[in-house]
């Protein structure tokens, strides 16, 4: 029997370098054993070999003694300001083929502000913004209060609370302050769109599949965690929103989100896979607008949103990190060849889904 050395390359919330002073939500992002574990598991379903090995400095080296054939990558990286690319970059350095986008995309997408311009670019509609380096910049006067103030180069709700929406100049000054200081990198200033919140998955190359829409619903959430996706729903209450997937959008509505978020894949040169997020605008009849791409979205079992709108696609866990990990095989034929002497997915018995609105 043939198979695909694999290594899986993450960075795990436990081998996180705390440093002192940190903000208390310093490593949201970064993955739980029970992602990787899920992951690895899932990759040997498919019928190959897998190691993980943490994505820090002492990788490069491992992965020369390593012989993988591939790795499957869902580093967030540490620091830096293309952190999420770090990895990527060693591993083309070495020649080792990777799962997702790739270090162009990766450090762009990471950055917010550099993502809205070029969505602009290519007409795709996404908030008004200002940059702030520093909490005294002149204030762009024709941007709308109540304006949204979030760091510009985080995820996982890094930095997004409440207290995010601003609704006059001094309200924006101590928030930008908050967050220049607290995360050492430029305060993205946008007007704040009130109105639901939609994500949308997307899972291949030339031929995208879209997942449906998922929509997040904040009203059973407490008081202080109304109307936005914050750094506290992502990583301490998940189970408080109502999670709906299909999101009950209009037939037109579904479409144009599938839409923008395709121009956005491709704009932004994402590969594999993806989750781009909107607001849809309540004082204009349902306006999409994009927040962002994440070519690196969150993959925890029942708990990532990508992982709920594959589920309510009929696709478990197992078949979506085994479906990304064949969009990638399509660029390397020889890999492919040898994947496909391994028992295919369907000969093994993969675990039904469970519901999407249980996390
Ligand atoms: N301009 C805005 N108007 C309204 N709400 C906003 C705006 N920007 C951000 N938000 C709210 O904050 C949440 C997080 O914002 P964003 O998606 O930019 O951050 P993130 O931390 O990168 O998210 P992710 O976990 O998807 O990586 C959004 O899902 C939305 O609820
Ligand atoms: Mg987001």
């Amino acid at each position: 029997m043939s198979h695909l050395k694999i290594v899986l390359l993450a960075n795990l919330k436990t081998n996180a370098p705390h440093r002192p002073r940190e903000p208390k939500d310093r490593w949201s992002e970064l993955d739980s054993e029970r992602t990787v574990e899920a992951i690895a598991s899932a990759l040997r379903e498919g019928g190959h070999e897998v190691t993980f090995l943490e994505g820090d400095k002492k990788l490069y080296n491992e992965l020369e003694r390593g012989r993988f054939d591939m790795a499957f990558n869902i580093c967030e990286g540490h620091q830096g300001d293309a952190r999420e690319s770090q990895v990527p970059a060693i591993l083309e350095m070495l020649g080792i083929p990777y799962t997702g986008s790739k270090v162009l995309c990766l450090a762009l997408t990471l950055d917010k502000p550099m993502t809205k311009r070029i969505l602009t670019f290519h007409g795709l509609p996404t908030p008004r913004f200002q940059l702030f380096e520093s909490p005294y910049e002149v204030v762009d006067s024709s941007l709308r209060y109540p304006l949204f103030v979030k760091p510009s180069r985080e995820g996982t709700g890094m930095g997004i609370s409440r207290d995010s929406i601003v609704h006059d100049e001094e309200g924006l000054r101590n928030q930008v302050r908050w967050v220049i200081e607290t995360y050492q990198e430029p305060a993205l200033v946008e007007e704040y769109v009130e109105g639901r919140e939609i994500t949308v998955g997307l899972l291949g190359n030339e031929r995208l599949h879209i997942f449906p829409p998922l929509e997040v619903d904040f009203s059973p959430c407490p008081p202080e965690e109304q109307r936005i996706y914050t750094s506290r729903i992502k990583s301490k209450l998940y189970h408080s929103p109502r999670y709906l997937c299909p999101a009950p959008l209009t037939d037109p509505q579904t479409e144009e989100v599938g839409q923008l978020a395709v121009a956005a894949f491709r704009a932004l040169k994402c590969l594999d896979m993806a989750r781009v997020d909107f607001r849809l605008d309540a004082h204009d009849s349902e306006k999409p607008y994009i927040l962002e791409i994440n070519p690196l979205p969150g993959l925890c079992p029942g708990v990532s949103d990508l992982v709920m709108q594959a589920e309510a696609d009929g696709m478990s866990h197992a078949q979506l990190i085994n479906a990304i990990l064949n969009e990638t095989l399509k660029r390397y034929p020889e890999l492919l060849r040898k994947a496909q002497e391994a028992p295919s997915l369907e000969t093994v018995k993969v675990v039904k889904s469970i519901s999407v609105n249980i996390r």
